[in-house]
């Protein structure tokens, strides 16, 4: 089949008046005697095509009428301007082909359980609302690569397998590598710090695995994420990355993807007022506050999902948060000269109550220290060989950060559960399709 001569819905605009041939599926239909009103669908939009009994061959009309929710068809039709139509265009048909006739689709137009959903996850993503996430998704994911491209970042890839436990060993996924016992990667992190050592300004972009057990609606086992890790970067200067990162990305999304949100009836007023400086704080004054408002937050320990929600769910804008108690945090986090027991390190906390969207901070570049901090938390020292060589052989302050993007996109489209950030989500007590 040759699709030179394929229209997409999306480029109606620039055919205005020609005749087409569009190739999709159907979505949704109504019919009102000689008319049938076709919700069309082809990947890159929606569309109504009007069918008039009076245009095209009988057989073609017969066909049309026997069209199932999701057969697979072809169009032949004028593409005309409409103002009321979705989109502003839509196809009067002359002729109908079918590839397939659809079984019963399980997904019809009324309400669904979510588990149904997830069930058939495969099919659920042809939504519209699924659709309009895979967008911004992608426009997420696309405007974080340009930015940090036009910045002079090299995107490097990490390794998925690895033997070396970098957000603790509690929540690391264990597979047999052959004769040795391998992890799947929890962060590209250590891996970024050797590269930005090569290269000076890197960033990976990946899955990553977690066995939380938690089961919550900000927690996947698996998921991607932004890192960005930068040679001579302290504390501030990772924290203003972070944010000119996150406005980047949010203006790229506002500008290219506005019919989107939309779809998604997001209040896009909430993403504008997202603007440089942060509001910031510390560890000490973000628990302080909590004690105030009487949460159960245990002074000392870190932040649940309730007290982050608590601290930045009225902002207008993300709430950068320094200097956690440097034993919660991980082995490498750089421990503040004039408080030690503070850590140079940073978590930004959405507003709207999607909590953590970005983790990092300043990196250990001291390899005595560093060697403590593996003794500390009982870190296989050979594992580690490698990284030690990095405070060996020129070693320098950097630091750097890590975004988990269905968190990200999970604000921006403000989806009540992480599930619907990503086209396959695996949870707890999900693996399947
Ligand atoms: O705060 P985390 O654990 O930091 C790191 O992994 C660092 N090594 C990153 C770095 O400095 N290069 O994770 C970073 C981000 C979190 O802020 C959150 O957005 C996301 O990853 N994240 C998760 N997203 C979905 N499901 C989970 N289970 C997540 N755990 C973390
Ligand atoms: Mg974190």
């Amino acid at each position: 089949m040759t699709s030179e001569a394929q229209v997409y819905v999306s480029d109606l605009s620039q055919h205005e008046g020609e005749t087409v041939t569009m190739r999709g599926w159907l979505h949704n239909r109504r019919s009102s005697g000689k008319l049938q009103f076709l919700v069309f669908r082809d990947g890159s939009g929606f569309m109504q095509a009007v069918v008039s009994k009076a245009d095209l061959p009988e057989e073609a009309w017969e066909r049309t009428r026997a069209l199932t929710q999701e057969s697979s068809i072809e169009l032949e039709g004028t593409v005309r301007k409409d103002a009321r139509a979705p989109g502003g265009f839509e196809l009067t048909v002359s002729d109908v082909k079918v590839f397939q006739i659809a079984e019963d689709y399980p997904i019809t137009p009324k309400e669904h359980g979510v588990n149904f959903l997830l069930d058939n996850r495969h099919l659920w993503l042809r939504s519209k609302r699924q659709h309009a996430i895979l967008r911004i998704r992608n426009e997420v994911i696309m405007s974080a690569r340009r930015y940090l491209d036009d910045q002079g970042f090299i995107g490097c890839d990490t390794p998925i397998f690895t033997p070396n436990a970098c957000e603790g060993t509690t929540t690391l996924f264990e597979t047999k590598y052959f004769d040795q016992r391998a992890f799947l990667t929890q962060s590209g992190q250590l891996y970024n710090e050797a590269i930005a050592m090569a290269v000076g300004k890197t960033y990976s972009f990946g899955p990553t695995f977690r066995a939380e057990k938690s089961k919550t609606r900000r927690h996947l086992i698996e998921f991607w994420m932004i890192e960005p890790e930068v040679a001579y970067h302290e504390l501030d200067d990772t924290i203003a990355l972070a944010e000119n990162l996150i406005c980047a990305i949010i203006e790229s999304v506002l500008e290219r993807r506005r019919p989107e949100l939309d779809v998604l009836e997001r209040d896009v007023s909430k993403l504008e007022s997202v603007k440089k400086p942060f509001h910031r704080t510390t560890y000490d004054e973000a628990a302080e506050k909590l004690e105030e408002k009487g949460t159960d937050f245990v002074p000392g320990s870190d932040f649940g999902a309730q007290d982050e929600t608590v601290l930045a769910e009225e902002l207008d804008r993300p709430l950068v948060v320094t200097h956690y108690p440097t034993d919660i945090k991980a082995f490498y986090m750089q421990p503040d000269a004039e408080r030690p027991d503070r850590a140079l390190c940073v978590d930004i906390l959405a507003p709207e109550g999607y909590g953590e969207i970005v983790g990092g901070g300043q990196r250990i570049h001291d390899p005595e220290l560093l060697e403590q901090r593996l003794k500390d938390h009982d870190l296989p020292r050979d594992a580690f060989q490698w990284y030690l060589d990095l405070r060996r052989y020129g070693s320098v302050p950097h630091a750097g950060f890590g975004m988990g993007i269905e968190r990200f996109i999970s604000w921006i489209c403000k989806l009540e559960h992480l599930r619907e950030a990503i086209p396959f989500p695996r949870m707890l007590y999900r693996l399947s399709p």
